[in-house]
C-alpha cells in the first residue's frame, strides 16, 4: 500500500503515520524528519536547510525529491509506505508519480487553524527515537522523558507561534491545492483530525482495512 498523509502543520500526520505504520507494516517516510536529520548532522546541505526550516518556508523541490528518491530504495519500503509531508505543492505532486508510481490513497487530515497553535506549543518529541508527545493530549509518563527510550524530550524550533502562523499560510497557499489535484483522481479520504488521537486512528484504520 502507498499512502500520502496530507494536512496542515500539527494536523497529526506524524502521529497517525506512526500508528498506521505499525498496524499495516508500512515504512513511515517523513520528509521533515529526513531534512531535520541533515540539519542535526550539520552536513553542508543541512547548514543550508536550517534557516529555511526555522523560518517555516519550504525547502526547494529538487532537494526534497532527491532525499525521498533515495529513502524509497530502502528495504523497509518493499511492502509499501506512508508519505508524511510530501508532496507539499502541486509541482511535487506531479513529480511524485515518476518516483513512486500510482498511490492507493491520499488521506486529508482536516483540523481548523484555531486548534493548531495550542497543539504546536504543547508538542514534544524525543531527540533519541522520534516518539511524539503532547503536554496535554498525549503526555509522557515522566515530564520531559520519552516513555519508549528514556531520551530527552525537545521542542521543535519551528513551533514558535509566529512561525506556526507562517507555516499555516504556506500550507493554505501551496499545499492545500494538492488536495484538489488528488480529488480529481478520486483517491482522497477525508478525516476529521480534531477528534482525539485514538478516535482518528480507529476511523482511519477501519477505512484503510476496507481497501
Ligand atoms: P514537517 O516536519 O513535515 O512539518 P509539518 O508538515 O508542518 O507538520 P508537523 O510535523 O509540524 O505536524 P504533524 O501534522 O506531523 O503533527 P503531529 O503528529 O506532530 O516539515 C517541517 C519543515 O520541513 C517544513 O516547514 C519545511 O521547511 C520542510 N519540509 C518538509 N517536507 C517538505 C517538502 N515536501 N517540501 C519542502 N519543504 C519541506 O502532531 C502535532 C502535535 O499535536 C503533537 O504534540 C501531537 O501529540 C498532537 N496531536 C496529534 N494529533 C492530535 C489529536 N488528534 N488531538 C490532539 N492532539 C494531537
Amino acid at each position: 500500500m502507498k499512502l500520502v498523509l496530507i494536512g496542515c502543520p500539527g494536523a497529526g500526520k506524524g502521529t497517525q503515520a506512526k500508528i498506521l505504520s505499525k498496524h499495516f507494516g508500512l515504512a513511515h517516510i517523513s520528509t521533515g524528519d529526513l531534512l531535520r536529520e541533515q540539519v542535526k548532522s550539520e552536513t553542508p546541505l543541512g547548514l543550508k536547510l536550517k534557516s529555511i526550516m526555522e523560518s517555516g518556508g519550504l525547502v526547494s523541490d529538487d532537494i526534497v525529491s532527491e532525499l525521498l528518491s533515495q529513502r524509497i530504495k530502502a528495504d523497509d519500503c518493499k511492502n509499501g509506505y506512508i508519505l508524511d509531508g510530501y508532496p507539499r505543492n502541486v509541482s511535487q505532486a506531479e513529480g511524485l508519480s515518476a518516483i513512486v508510481g500510482e498511490l492507493d490513497r491520499v488521506v486529508d487530515i482536516e483540523v481548523a487553524d484555531e486548534l493548531i497553535i495550542e497543539r504546536m506549543s504543547g508538542r514534544r518529541s524525543c531527540g533519541g527515537c522520534g516518539a511524539m508527545y503532547h503536554v496535554k493530549y498525549n503526555p509522557p509518563k515522566a515530564e520531559g522523558i520519552c516513555d519508549s527510550c528514556g531520551g530527552k524530550l525537545i521542542t521543535r524550533s519551528d513551533d514558535a507561534p509566529e512561525t506556526v502562523k507562517h507555516r499555516l499560510d504556506v500550507y493554505h497557499s501551496q499545499t492545500a491545492p494538492v488536495i484538489d489535484y488528488y480529488n480529481k483522481k478520486g483517491i482522497v479520504l477525508k478525516i476529521d483530525g480534531s477528534k482525539p488521537i485514538d478516535e482518528v486512528s480507529k476511523e482511519l484504520t477501519e477505512l484503510l482495512e476496507k481497501l
